[in-house]
C-alpha cells in the first residue's frame, strides 16, 4: 500500500484513539472469558496516558484492540481516524506496521536475529533501502544505548537489555502512536528512567502519542493522564494534566 494510505486529509484528528462500548470475549477455554465490558476512551493525539488496574483486568488486551493486533468482540476503535473494524488483514498488518510502535509486555524479540536485526525487521517489511536502513538501526540503538550490543542475539542480552531492543524496534518506522505493556518491569529504576525519559522526550518534542500499561505508581507518574481499569472496564479517569515528575537535573 502508497505510504500516507491511511492519513486523513486535512489537519488530521485530534483524536489518536477512540474506542466506543468495546467489548471482548475470548472462546478459547471451556467457558467464554470476557476480557473487556464496555470501554469507552479517547485519547487525544500527543497525549501521554498511563493505565493501571489489577492483573487480568484487561490491560493487555485492552492495547491489543488499540494497536490493532487483535479486534473487539463488539463495538469500534478507531486510531488516527480509521475505523479498524472497516480494514482487512492486510491492511491492518501494514497500519500497524506503519503507525504504531508496539512494545510487547515479554518484549517478542526473534532468538535467532541479532539486536541490529530485530530492529531492522520493520524496516525491511517496509522496503527501505539496505544502506538506509543500516544507518537507522546504527541511530536507534545508539538511542537505547545499546550500540556495543549490535551482534548479540536476545539470550545474550539482560531482560532490560532486550526490553531497549524492543522499544528500538518500536521506534523503527517513526510511528505516531507508541504502546508499551508494563515497560519497565524488568529495568533496574536508573535505566528505567532513561528511558522513560527517552519516551517522554518523545512526546513532548515530537508530539508522539504514548499509552503505556503499568502496576508501577512512578512509572505512571510521568505520564499526564492515568487511568484505572477493573474487570474489564475503565473505573477511574482524572482529569486534567498533572506535574511533571521531580527529576535530578543533573541527569
Ligand atoms: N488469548 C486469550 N484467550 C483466553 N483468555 C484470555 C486471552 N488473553 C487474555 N485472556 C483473559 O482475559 C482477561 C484479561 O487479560 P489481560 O488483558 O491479559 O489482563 P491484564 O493485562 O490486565 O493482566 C484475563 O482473565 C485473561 O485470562
Ligand atoms: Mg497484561
Amino acid at each position: 500500500m502508497e505510504p500516507g494510505k491511511h492519513i486523513v486529509v486535512g489537519s488530521g484528528p485530534a483524536v489518536m484513539v477512540q474506542l466506543e462500548n468495546a467489548h471482548k470475549v475470548y472462546m478459547t477455554g471451556l467457558v467464554p472469558v470476557r476480557a473487556l465490558a464496555g470501554v469507552n476512551l479517547n485519547v487525544a493525539k500527543g497525549e501521554f496516558l498511563a493505565i493501571m488496574g489489577p492483573s487480568g483486568c484487561g490491560k493487555s488486551t485492552l492495547l491489543n484492540l488499540i494497536g490493532a493486533i487483535d479486534r473487539p468482540s463488539t463495538g469500534r476503535v478507531r486510531v488516527a481516524g480509521v475505523d479498524l473494524l472497516g480494514l482487512s488483514d492486510d491492511d491492518l498488518s501494514d497500519f500497524r506496521r506503519d503507525r504504531i510502535g508496539f512494545v510487547h509486555q515479554f518484549y517478542n524479540l526473534i532468538a535467532s536475529l541479532t539486536a541490529a536485526e530485530n530492529v531492522e525487521l520493520p524496516l525491511s517489511f517496509k522496503g527501505i533501502a539496505a544502506a538506509e536502513r543500516a544507518k537507522r538501526v546504527e541511530e536507534l540503538l545508539e538511542l537505547v544505548g545499546l550500540e556495543d550490543r549490535a551482534s548479540h542475539t536476545p539470550s545474550l542480552l539482560s531482560g532490560g537489555e532486550q526490553q531497549r531492543v524492543a522499544i528500538a524496534r518500536a521506534l523503527a518506522n517513526h510511528p505516531d502512536l507508541i504502546l508499551l505493556d508494563e515497560p519497565t518491569g524488568d529495568l533496574d529504576i536508573t535505566s528505567g528512567d532513561a528511558i522513560l525519559d527517552l519516551l517522554a522526550t518523545l512526546n513532548r518534542e515530537e508530539g508522539v502519542t504514548l499509552i503505556l500499561v503499568t502496576h508501577n505508581p512512578l512509572v505512571a507518574a510521568w505520564s499526564a493522564r492515568t487511568i484505572m481499569m477493573e474487570d474489564g472496564r475503565v473505573v477511574e479517569k482524572d482529569g486534567g494534566p498533572k506535574p511533571a515528575p521531580v527529576k535530578s537535573e543533573a541527569a
